[in-house]
């Protein structure tokens, strides 16, 4: 790296000489356009673009989603804003975490290219109109208790998706049903780009590591460890072989009840691919859990491949 062309501790893009992959000092976008125009000048290059949709607050699970995209990109575009669309009322909208400076420091050791963090006017009209809505898929698991929160999400990423155009966009396994919801819309609306689902990071004793985590005192920090359990019992009682759905839901939920701040919402097996119900464990299996702990929401899931159609 010696030939390499550095300025200031940043490396300059492009080394000239050993032609090695270098990076040039991250930019901060507040606009579309501007965003646009970066994302253009790498692409001229023939720069693979990834992205990273975000709400900041990032963590260890962002991070890896990061990682992920710097490895496999020539070009890396994180977006940091709290969707207002994807809340229903009365969820934590105003309470989210934004530590703005914090996540420009995490994004530029990380080795982005450019953070996009856009105000609420940039990214919606006073009175947005158009939606995007994946369905079906929407419906079940948190869609059930989170009315409106998948469209918002849909219609945010397709939104980012034009904006950012990347080639391809990273997302964390613990939102599973995201993860499904969004791959469909790519495939169902064309959108020219590949959805990578990256693995759930955990915390060491297993929980998995959420911005949400923030909002939990230390002792139901140690409740919360039931999510995990629950679904490690999931996991132990299909690879036992046992076939009905109905008789593992009832162990895990005994797990979770044993936890004294754990209110369930949710414990459901279904078709990983799908999202609807399996009564019988079958094929590719998600089993997926949400609880209310204290002022937070906690969802988590392991998917399950029994190999067996
Ligand atoms: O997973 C999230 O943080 C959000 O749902 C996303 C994908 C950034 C859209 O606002």
């Amino acid at each position: 790296m010696d030939s390499c062309f550095r300025r200031n501790d940043t490396i300059v893009d492009g080394c000239e000489f050993c032609g090695e992959r270098v990076k040039t000092e991250m930019e901060v976008a507040e606009t579309i356009e501007s965003v646009r125009s970066l994302v253009k000048a790498a692409r001229s290059k023939g720069k693979r673009v990834g992205f990273v949709p975000t709400m900041g607050a990032l963590h260890i699970g962002h991070i890896s989603l990061i990682e992920a995209a710097v490895k496999e990109c020539d070009f890396v575009v994180v977006s940091i804003f709290v969707n207002p669309t994807q809340f229903g009322p009365g969820e934590d909208f105003e309470k989210y975490p934004r530590p703005l400076e914090a996540d420009l420091e995490i994004c530029k050791k990380a080795g982005v290219d450019v953070v996009f963090a856009p105000t609420p006017e940039q990214m919606y009209r006073a009175e947005n109109v158009t939606w995007v809505n994946v369905e079906k898929l929407t419906e079940t698991l948190c869609g059930r208790f989170r009315p409106g929160h998948f469209r918002g999400v849909t219609t945010i990423c397709a939104k980012l998706f034009n904006i950012v155009s990347p080639d391809v966009a990273f997302f964390g396994q613990k939102d599973a049903q995201q993860a499904v919801v969004i791959k469909r819309m790519v495939a169902d609306l064309n959108m020219p780009l590949e959805i990578v689902v990256c693995p759930t990071v955990r915390e060491n004793d297993g929980l998995a590591v959420s911005s949400r985590n923030k909002y939990l005192t230390k002792e139901q920090k140690k409740d919360a460890t039931c999510i995990c359990k629950s679904l490690q019992k999931c996991r132990e009682m299909i690879e036992a072989g046992t076939k009905d759905s109905e008789t593992i839901i009832v162990e895990m939920r005994k797990i979770l009840s044993r936890a004294p701040s754990v209110e369930i919402e949710y414990v459901s097996i279904v078709d990983a691919e799908s999202l609807q119900s399996l009564d019988k464990i079958i094929g590719k299996v998600l089993a997926a859990v949400a609880v209310r702990i204290g002022p937070a929401r906690l969802i988590d899931n392991i998917v399950v491949d029994t190999g067996k159609q």
